[in-house]
């Protein structure tokens, strides 16, 4: 396994004389020089519109676009490219999920979310309940911030419709069992996965997983932001609406009536994010050229490294991380009486770069009765002298905010 630090231009820069050490790549990863390059030869030599024009440089970037969701089809191991459609990001994709189901769904039907889920995966939820008078069923996690795959499963009972979940949580770091969720519950409740985190750090076979929808986003993937996937089974997809109308999704309009197109590009309308979809592409296919398994597994022992690193520490506590056997590559903490923007702040100017604040997940943080947590996360890039530096860091950084 080479170290692919790199292929990362960033990560070679300086801020204040001190290279970065980057720990957040929950948040967003950072991009290899295969991403950038292929977006700017891409705007260079190929830009055009995709599906709209019958000239050279059309037929090209249609070709190439099409491309990227034929390697996506094969990242995730989707039957077909009908599968796979281009969204803005997971946040969009879950968004076209829940509105799409919402002409499938009737007063007192149940949908079922978590306390681990980020918000994105748990406002649009909240919303299609209030609009169709749904009931909201959220399951608890623990007092230590663990969810329990029993307690979803025996939550999931005849009058539910939807179960939606994350696969791995963005403030732990635990993963979900969706396999074993999957076989117990019963067969016709939907099952939509959000992977945004999953997607950077486990190998993703959504045939394996036999969920009905699997969302995800590029700049997770150390891709471009802007663009992501929403998987649906095909059977799903064709008989669900798109939420979304407009050009390019069509297969006839009259002044009285129109027809969709078929999959995938009824749930594309608008132009897309074309170069996007290139530079994506470019991410997966640099994550095949290195052997990206091998990576998740360094990123799963640097979990465990570090968890015993901050035990050392005096009044630490970690959230979820009694569930090291189930769970990777990142770490939330909080010091007694120290501010985590604070610590996040003070790191920063050891050039270490880590996320302060609620994660997106407040009913998470209210059920720990914490406003927020420090949190670590590692990308494909980090190794121990990461962890050597950021443990050295927060010692100085804890005596300085003595
Ligand atoms: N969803 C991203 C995070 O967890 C932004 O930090």
């Amino acid at each position: 396994m080479n170290n692919v630090k790199s292929d990362f231009p960033i990560l070679d820069k300086k801020i204040r004389d001190k290279t970065i050490t980057y720990l957040d790549s929950a948040a967003s990863t950072q991009k290899p020089k295969k991403v950038i390059h292929s977006i700017s030869e891409f705007l260079e030599n190929s830009y055009e519109n995709v599906h709209r024009g019958m000239n050279s440089l059309s037929i090209d970037a249609t070709d190439l676009y099409e491309k990227s969701r034929d390697v996506a089809k094969s990242f995730i191991n989707a039957n077909s490219t009908n599968e796979i459609i281009f969204t803005r990001g997971a946040t969009d994709s879950i968004n076209i999920i829940a509105n799409s189901l919402a002409e499938h769904l009737n007063k007192g039907d149940k949908i079922v979310v978590t306390e681990l889920e980020h918000h994105s995966n748990y406002l649009p939820w909240m919303h299609l309940c209030k609009k169709l008078e749904l009931e909201l069923k959220i399951i608890p996690i623990s007092k230590e911030g663990i969810l329990s795959e029993d307690e979803i499963i025996n939550n999931c009972d005849d009058t539910t419709k939807v179960l939606s979940l994350t696969h791995m949580s963005n403030v732990t770091g635990q993963i979900l069992d969706l396999k074993k969720i999957k076989q117990e519950i019963n067969k016709d409740i939907y099952l939509a996965v959000d992977g945004c985190q999953s997607i950077a750090h486990l190998n993703i076979d959504v045939k394996d997983l036999d969920c009905d929808f699997y969302s995800f986003s590029s700049h997770k993937l150390y891709g471009p932001s802007g663009i992501g996937i929403m998987y649906g089974k095909e059977d799903i997809l064709n008989q669900l609406n798109p939420p979304t109308l407009g050009g390019g999704m069509i297969n006839e309009v009259s002044s009285k009536d129109f027809s969709y197109a078929m999959l995938p590009n009824k749930f594309e309308p608008g132009t897309p994010s074309i170069e996007a979809a290139i530079g994506f592409k470019a991410a997966m296919e640099y994550l095949n050229s290195i052997n990206y398994q091998d990576y998740f597994l360094k990123e799963k022992q640097l979990r465990s490294k570090l968890i015993s690193a901050l035990n050392d520490f005096e009044e630490i506590e970690i959230y979820g991380s009694n569930n090291n056997g189930n769970a990777t590559s990142i770490v939330s903490f909080n010091i007694k009486n120290q501010n985590f923007n604070d610590i996040a702040t003070f790191l920063d100017q050891y050039g270490i770069m880590i996320r302060g604040g609620h994660h997106c997940c407040q009913p998470f943080m209210k059920k720990l009765g914490i406003p927020g947590s420090c949190r670590v996360s590692f990308g494909i890039y980090n190794d121990i002298n990461d962890i050597d530096h950021f443990v050295d860091s927060m010692k100085k950084t804890l005596k300085l905010l003595q």
